[in-house]
């Protein structure tokens, strides 16, 4: 659906790039920026700024970088109009209108899910379902039980599901699109899950979104399937449960890995049980669960998988304000397992008892080590001051040494000398690696020149280019009608830029309203991260009239007097620029106009 342009410029003008951001990102002010941890990829320090002078985001560790717009996509997982309801919908503007065939294939789609769930719960219950009946019994799961998850069974019969659906009037390409039915080379059409027990996944207003569907004995195939990504499922934002898990009247849930460890906990009254689709969890999963959630409590399988999955669910966590506390099972490996064996009723006192972050980890370094020895204790004493340096506040450093003092019978003051140490060490380690990071930053400089243009010689120009697109985003009016005279598109070398360019001249030949959100809505997403980058790497610059003649001249040139700029690289262009524009100046001092 093409939304109009001006209804993009006023959703653009009405979002406050920050609040939004802040919505999902912890945000720190630092000058007339904010910068936070990146929710587009795992950090320890913040890289990732948002600036509200040119309502943009950027990104220095992974490049990721846009508008408002661009933000929403990527943080929900969204399609571009997606993103622009949901943005619509925090500023209180009317939806553009909707698009008929996606609306109406969605709808088709949801449809077709809901007769398949019927039909899986009644061949459940039918002759055919026996042995699946039976299966389900031997996994002690009550009727109860599966009926609140609606379970059903996928008979081993193929076409069963396609001719019924069939003849409720659903032709074979929806039932394709659905992801129920698949096509084989030869193009005929087969049921997707056969011989399968069925787990429906739902969705908040109640639709049933996707499917799960597990093995029983003697079949083949893996262990579970589960739907492909559709108009209406997107694996990585499912969760499977929330939809029970957020009635409840608690605000800790618990994040399990299997659906059988969800519906034995649910069984067992742990009603906030919830689990990923057989992915890791993903920074969308992460914020729906801080949706729901204060606090949550990690409930892996135990085996090495399950305990790395862990992990790296913490770190995902850290993006989002949720509480996370891991829970460790000891004699099972998983939740359904343990509680199969020790009752309900020791999995609540585990719950109650699971650990932070902190004690999780200190604890994965006590088992690693044999405190019994003296070489071990101080083994361990070294990993868990490592922890506590890196993780814990000042006050919990000092807390968690008075229990590793105890475990391992060292003086609590000397492990905090040894931390100290251990601190500056980490300091400093932290300090180099973000130097280095500067550094290849400054290398890989974004700055993208095709190899036919001449290389490194050419990327002086490159950046001439990418700051006059900095210049035109921030003050289009004075601007646009300087770079028009004088430069066409055909001139620049970097595609992207001329990318940008061209759109940019039209939208500027058609009085539109220009910013990043409503330039970005017409630019691939690479695009718009560049001019992202280069609206940030310029946040505190004032382009003056004559700064945007010399990238001009730059451009139209390819060199200039007095200097061989096309021998400089990016760094020398931008100080030889820098030392051309004091002199121009009069030796003032750099200020912003
Ligand atoms: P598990 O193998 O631990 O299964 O996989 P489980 O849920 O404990 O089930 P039971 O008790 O053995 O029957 C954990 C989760 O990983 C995904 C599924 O979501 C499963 O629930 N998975 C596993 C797959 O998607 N495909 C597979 O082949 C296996
Ligand atoms: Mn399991």
């Amino acid at each position: 659906m093409a939304i109009p342009q001006e209804y993009i410029a006023e959703l653009s003008r009405r979002t406050d790039i920050v609040e939004l951001v802040r919505s999902y990102v912890q945000l720190k002010r630092a000058g007339r920026m904010e910068r936070g941890l990146c929710p587009f990829h795992n950090e320890k320090t913040p890289s990732f700024y948002v600036y509200p002078d040119t309502a943009s985001f950027y990104c220095f560790g992974c490049g990721t970088g846009g508008d408002a717009i661009t933000f929403m996509k990527l943080i929900q997982n969204l399609d571009y109009v997606e993103a622009v309801k949901a943005l619509a919908a925090r500023a209180g503007m009317p939806m553009p209108d909707e698009d008929d065939a996606g609306a109406k294939l969605r709808g088709r789609v949801l449809a077709a899910n809901r007769e398949s769930a019927r039909f899986f719960a009644a061949q459940l219950n039918s002759e055919d379902g026996r042995s699946a009946r039976a299966y389900l019994r031997g996994r002690a799961l009550s009727d109860g039980i599966i009926r609140r998850f609606g379970l059903g069974f996928a008979p081993d019969q193929n076409g069963a599901l396609r001719s019924h659906l069939k003849s409720l009037g659903f032709a074979e390409p929806e039932l394709v699109t659905a992801g129920l039915c698949k096509m084989n080379d030869r193009g005929s059409v087969y049921d997707a899950f056969r011989g399968r027990i069925i787990f429906p996944i739902i969705d908040l207003r109640g639709n049933v979104i996707a499917f799960g569907g597990r093995v029983m004995e003697g079949g083949w195939g893996a262990k579970y399937l589960n739907s492909s990504d559709t108009p209406v499922f997107k694996k990585s934002r499912g969760l499977f449960a929330l939809n029970i898990a957020r009635k409840s009247t608690s605000r800790r849930l618990i994040l399990a890995e299997g659906y059988m460890d969800v519906i034995s906990l649910h069984q067992a009254g742990f009603d906030t049980a919830v689990a990923t689709l057989g992915t890791a969890l993903t920074n969308e999963q992460a914020k729906l669960i801080s949706d729901y959630a204060d606090e949550v409590v990690i409930c892996y399988d135990t085996d090495e998988a399950g305990q790395r999955a862990t992990a790296r669910a913490i770190d995902v966590f850290k993006n989002t304000p949720v509480k996370v506390r891991v829970l460790q099972l000891a004699g099972a490996k998983d939740p359904d397992e343990f509680i199969k064996t020790y009752g309900a009723q020791r999995f609540g006192q585990l719950l109650e008892g699971s650990g932070n972050t902190i004690e999780y980890a200190l604890a994965q370094e006590r088992r690693k080590h044999d405190l019994a020895t003296p070489d071990g204790r101080a083994a361990y004493i070294r990993a868990a001051l490592e922890v506590l340096a890196d993780q814990a506040m000042p006050a919990e450093q000092d807390i968690y040494a008075g229990r590793v003092a105890e475990e391992t019978d060292v003086a609590k003051a000397a492990l905090l000398t040894q931390l100290d140490g251990v601190r500056k060490r980490l300091y400093r380690r932290r300090e180099k690696e973000r130097e280095k990071r500067a550094l290849e930053q400054g290398a890989a400089a974004g700055i993208n020149v095709p190899y036919t243009a001449g290389g490194d010689k050419a990327l002086g120009v490159a950046f001439a280019e990418q700051q006059l697109m900095a210049a035109i985003l921030r003050n289009p009016a004075d601007t646009l009608p300087m770079a028009e005279a004088a430069v066409q598109p055909q001139q620049l070398i970097s595609p992207e830029m001329a990318e940008a360019y061209t759109l940019l001249l039209q939208m500027g030949a058609a009085g539109e309203y220009i910013d990043l959100a409503t330039a970005g809505a017409a630019l691939p997403q690479k695009t718009t991260a560049l001019l992202s980058r280069a609206l940030a790497l310029n946040h505190d610059t004032g382009f003056s009239r004559e700064d945007v003649q010399m990238y001009i001249d730059r451009i139209t040139e390819g060199h200039a007097a007095g200097a061989n700029v096309a021998e400089m690289d990016a760094e020398e262009y931008k100080a030889w620029m820098a030392e051309k524009r004091r002199r121009k100046l009069g030796a003032a001092p750099e200020a912003d106009p």
